[in-house]
């Protein structure tokens, strides 16, 4: 489950000194983090960087790397819901982002590819909105060109055309970035999650290492005058961004395919979605296709939607062999605009950036030059499109009501079903939740290895349930995900599964 970018990469085995305080506390090293850190490093800040697992290890280094403004249907969405001046806003910030990203690979031998992207519709019913992309990519600005053909195997039914958009492997771009903020003196401390932060002038950010020895308690606390919370969803709930944002997975393969592979960036418009970009490797170029989403926590079989999508690969590249398999997963803000800056009104110590709906390249360091440039006193005309507080939030006012409805059904049927379905025990590679609402358990089987812990997400209590791709538990509240054996994965949780005492004795 390693994904192209990560495989036969190590990380330095030495963690850096934890130091005592900062300037800044970034918390998160994907690109978003990276960034941020840079940035304020390059400003004379001292910057360390908390990362729970390693850098890469969420949504960054398990991306597609696709780095381009043409992003699906965002811009009409965008355009229906906020109107043009903010649909331009939108587009400078992620012009910004890209024109930066591109830059930085430029000047630090990082490798990028200049493709075109297509948004493209894949049946007739998809021509509508791809025809709405185009004219929302005119009403910002961009030089979007429509297409009746394109030179590819698989059904083509006319999309929108953004040349001179780009596609990277994000990896070496973070491992460069972390290069850079230690040559300013700064630090990316790997193995340390933060569980809470608390204090006003300073704060108190409370870190657990992953690996405790005599030099290296497992707890930490480091006091610092800024702190960004670049963890994908933000980890403090205050400010209840967890209610506003949608955690939705998804999947990439990588395959070898016999003759020319796919060159531009194709993303379908219509379901289910289709997602291609080609790869550079020492082995030569491969063929990355993405797909099968589903919101965290809440597919039957995720397996099933990547079986689907590895047939309908290999029906139009006849002979692709599969090498790689990988998913992660980003959070959309229910009114489609990212939520960069205050986790409170008012509040100017901690800040939040989510909500980039799977198009964190360019958004990400977007949110990094409007974060970066608020510390230091700056100004970013474009940034009011991506605050995280803003009087427009009316117009998601519906979506929320719509999605926090989705969740107390989630949470509800997740304390029912269980005991409704009664108990089970499960085959190697499955998980089953049972029992009454006050003895429920979570059983799984893993390589033949059993675990039993307790079904409760810590977050906010709702029931988890298996991922049968991931071999893993997902929260269908808020997206939090969980080892088999209770380990935290990734959250708004910040601690793992209860462990069960009773102990499931193998596979059925
Ligand atoms: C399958 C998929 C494909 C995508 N493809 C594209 C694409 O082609 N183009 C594009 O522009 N975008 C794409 N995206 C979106 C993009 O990858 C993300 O928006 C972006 O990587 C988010 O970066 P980030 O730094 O904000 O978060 P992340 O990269 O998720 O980084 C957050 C980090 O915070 C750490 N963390 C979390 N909690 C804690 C804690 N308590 N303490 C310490 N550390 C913590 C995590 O371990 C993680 O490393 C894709 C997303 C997915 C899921
Ligand atoms: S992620 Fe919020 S309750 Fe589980």
């Amino acid at each position: 489950m390693t994904s192209l970018w990560l495989s036969d990469r190590a990380e330095a085995a030495d963690r850096p000194d934890v130091p005592q305080r900062a300037d800044v506390v970034v918390v998160g090293a994907g690109i978003t983090g990276l960034t941020t850190a840079v940035l304020l490093a390059r400003a004379g800040k001292s910057v360390v960087v908390l990362e729970a697992r390693h850098i890469g290890a969420g949504a960054s280094g398990n991306t597609t790397g696709k780095v381009s403004l043409l992003q699906g249907t965002k811009l009409s969405r965008i355009a229906s819901k906020h109107g043009e001046d903010v649909l331009r806003a939108y587009a400078t910030g992620n012009s910004e982002g890209r024109d930066w990203l591109l830059r930085y690979c430029d000047e630090h031998g990082v490798s990028a590819q200049r493709e075109d992207a297509f948004s493209y519709a894949q049946s007739p019913d998809g021509v509508g909105d791809a025809r709405s992309e185009l004219d929302a990519g005119r009403a910002a600005g961009l030089d979007v060109t429509w297409c009746d053909e394109a030179d590819v195997p698989f059904p083509f039914h006319g999309g929108v055309r953004l040349a001179d958009q780009a596609q990277i492997d994000p990896v070496p771009l973070l491992h460069s970035l972390a290069a850079e903020l230690d040559s300013h003196g700064g630090s990316v401390i790997s193995g340390a999650r933060v569980h809470a932060v608390s204090g006003r002038r300073p704060l108190r950010i409370d870190v657990r290492l992953s690996t405790v020895d005599a030099q290296h308690p497992a707890h930490v606390q480091i006091t610092a005058h800024q702190c960004i919370l670049a963890t994908g969803i933000p980890i403090l709930d205050r400010g209840a961004f967890f209610a506003r944002v949608k955690p939705e997975r998804s999947y990439c393969l990588a395959f070898d395919v016999p003759g020319d592979v796919t060159r531009s960036m194709f993303l379908s418009v219509d379901s289910p979605t289709r997602s291609i970009r080609y790869a550079p490797t020492a082995e030569g170029d491969k063929l990355v296709v993405g797909g099968a989403g589903h919101t965290v926590g809440r597919a039957a079989s995720p397996s099933r939607g990547i079986e689907e999508l590895a047939r309908w690969t290999r029906l139009h590249y006849p002979g692709a062999v599969q090498t790689h398999f990988w998913s992660a997963q980003d959070y959309t803000a229910i009114d489609e605009l990212p939520y960069v800056g205050p986790l409170l009104p008012g509040l100017d110590t901690i800040h939040i950036a989510t909500g980039f709906d799977k198009w964190g390249m360019t958004n990400g360091v977007a949110a990094a030059l409007a974060l970066s440039s608020r510390i230091l006193g700056g100004r970013m005309d474009w940034s009011a499109a991506f605050a995280s507080w803003r009087k427009g939030e009316l117009t998601g006012v519906s979506t929320a009501l719509q999605a926090n409805l989705e969740v107390g059904l989630n949470l509800a049927k997740g304390w029912v079903s269980p005991w409704a379905a009664g108990a089970e025990r499960p085959g190697d590679g499955d998980g089953v939740v049972s029992g009454p609402p006050w003895r429920m358990r979570a059983d799984s089987v893993v390589d033949g290895e059993a675990h039993t812990t307790s079904p409760v997400c810590p977050h906010l209590g709702g029931v988890v349930r298996w991922n049968d791709a991931d071999k893993a538990w997902e929260c269908p509240l808020h997206g939090s995900r969980f080892a088999p054996d209770g380990e935290l994965l990734e959250g708004p949780a910040t601690r793992g599964l209860t462990p069960s005492a009773e102990k499931t004795s193998g596979p059925a």
